[in-house]
């Protein structure tokens, strides 16, 4: 079969969140079970693109409304990412440093969509399946459907995949004038509230719709800012599927970014190792619980918990307890978090950035990761902490809820229910008391959790068959 994915972000070419993790791998192990899988994303001018070869496959030219635009499809040349990549320009609105944060992302992410059908158009044999990840590409399977330039594409069959129903690209009524030649009985198909809705428009055009979990799919039907009826809806061809991790990248055992490696017989030595030179550089005591929290500082992501949480945490366990934070965000978020700095030297530390080398150091080098979600429609941090040897700490919700089972019921990581300051800081006691009194069954978990499977194999096996159906 052959798939073609149309995305946002795509590991190591661009990434800013999970969803390049998984664009980035789930087309290789679809390559590693005899498919053909390509991915094709904006051209943005990333490290990625200057470093490596670039061959141009297809130069074509789309009228937007009025407006017509000259497109460059370039291949990278070396197959370094284990399936073909293609970066997809349009001078002016794509070639630009960042991926999303610009006044005109919707004109961007409409063309760039535009773009690719057209050069779908235009291929001798068309892929079997089209799959649009998230809304930057969500209007893909109704541009094929409904607009007449492109009707010769409307039988291949698309499916979408929700990384996270919260974002949906609305744009007002008045872009529409920027789409090619459409069938306006299909208004409809646009449409949610009044507003043009690409998330909405996929969920309805596309011939599957998946979650990244499947609690996360449960969850939606009742809270997807606005969409809970279309689910309700379009409940017959929605389903969830875990995600996956890319387990050669992800491997403690050869991980380019750390300084010491290990795997589940060296575990305790070498995590120990890592810890040292974390607490080292930043200024924490290697004999306590080193808990971390990687990722976007946002709502979402309960990061506005984490200061009161971690002040409460170090005065009730009286400084047993170490705190590392990774991250960026919303500006409050930020400055709390890097305030907290010298009021608690020596028991706590943050870095306001993105960075992807420090976050290995940190799988590694952590006792314990804190993922209090309001919102995890899959997670990967958690399944990169267990494959580290990490216990996660995680509320109760989508992928959490689907990977990291209390260890009060069986499992191996903790888990508590609402995301608040109580519930997290008891939790964190609870992992506190794990490290200091039940040393031998902490490093039994970290040996159970280090052989846990979560690899892309079975999931990416799962998503054929979804083509199949
Ligand atoms: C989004 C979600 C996250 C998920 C990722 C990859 O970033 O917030 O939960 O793991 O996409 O699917």
């Amino acid at each position: 079969m052959e798939i073609l994915h149309v995305a946002a972000e795509c590991y190591p070419y661009a990434k800013a969140g999970g969803l390049g993790d998984v664009v980035g791998a789930l087309p290789k192990y679809q390559n590693q079970l005899g498919h053909i899988a390509k991915v094709v994303l904006p051209m943005y001018r990333t490290k990625f693109l200057a470093e490596n070869k670039w061959e141009v496959v297809h130069k074509g030219n789309v009228q937007l409304g009025s407006w017509s635009t000259d497109y460059t499809v370039i291949k990278e040349a070396t197959n370094k990412l284990g399936f073909d990549f293609y970066a997809l320009d349009i001078n002016g609105l794509l070639d630009r440093e960042k991926i999303y944060g610009y006044d005109d992302d919707a004109q961007r992410f409409l063309a760039f969509q535009v773009a690719v059908v057209d050069w779908i158009n235009k291929w001798n044999d068309k892929p079997n399946v089209i799959h649009v990840h998230d809304y930057h590409a969500g209007l893909v399977p109704f541009i094929m459907q409904n607009c007449y330039p492109y009707k010769a594409l409307a039988g291949i069959k698309s499916v979408l995949t929700i990384h996270n129903a919260q974002y949906q690209g609305w744009m007002d009524w008045e872009m529409v004038k920027h789409f090619p030649a459409w069938d306006a009985f299909k208004w409809g198909s646009l449409d949610w509230n009044d507003m043009i809705n690409p998330l909405a428009a996929a969920i309805k055009c596309a011939w599957r719709v998946n979650t990244v979990s499947p609690s996360y799919m449960d969850e939606i039907k009742e809270n997807a800012n606005g969409l809970e009826q279309l689910f309700e809806y379009e409940k017959g061809k929605c389903s969830g599927i875990i995600n996956g991790i890319d387990n050669v990248i992800w491997d403690p055992a050869t991980d380019n970014y750390l300084d010491h490696h290990y795997n589940v017989k060296t575990v305790a030595t070498g995590k120990q190792q890592n810890k040292l030179q974390l607490c080292t550089e930043f200024g924490l005591d290697v004999k306590k619980p080193l808990m971390v929290f990687i990722g976007r500082l946002v709502g979402e992501k309960a990061a506005d918990i984490l200061p009161e949480a971690i002040a409460e945490s170090i005065y009730q366990f009286q400084g047993n307890v170490n705190f590392l934070i990774l991250g960026s965000g919303e500006p409050e978020v930020e400055s709390k978090l890097a305030a907290m700095n010298s009021k608690y030297a020596g028991y706590y530390n943050s870095k306001i950035a993105y960075n992807e080398a420090l976050s290995h150091k940190m799988y590694a080098g952590a006792d314990f990761l804190l993922m209090p979600s309001r919102v995890e429609p899959c997670g990967l941090n958690q399944l990169y902490a267990l494959r580290y040897g990490t216990i996660p700490l995680v509320r109760k919700t989508g992928g959490l809820k689907d990977t990291v089972p209390d260890m009060g019921e069986g499992g191996y990581g903790f888990s508590f229910l609402n995301a608040t300051v109580n519930d997290l800081v008891h939790t964190i006691g609870r992992a506190i008391g794990l490290f200091y009194d039940q040393p031998k069954h902490f490093t039994m978990i970290r040996k159970q959790i280090m052989s846990l499977n979560f690899s892309w194999e079975s999931s990416a096996q799962k998503y054929i068959d979804l083509y199949n159906s």
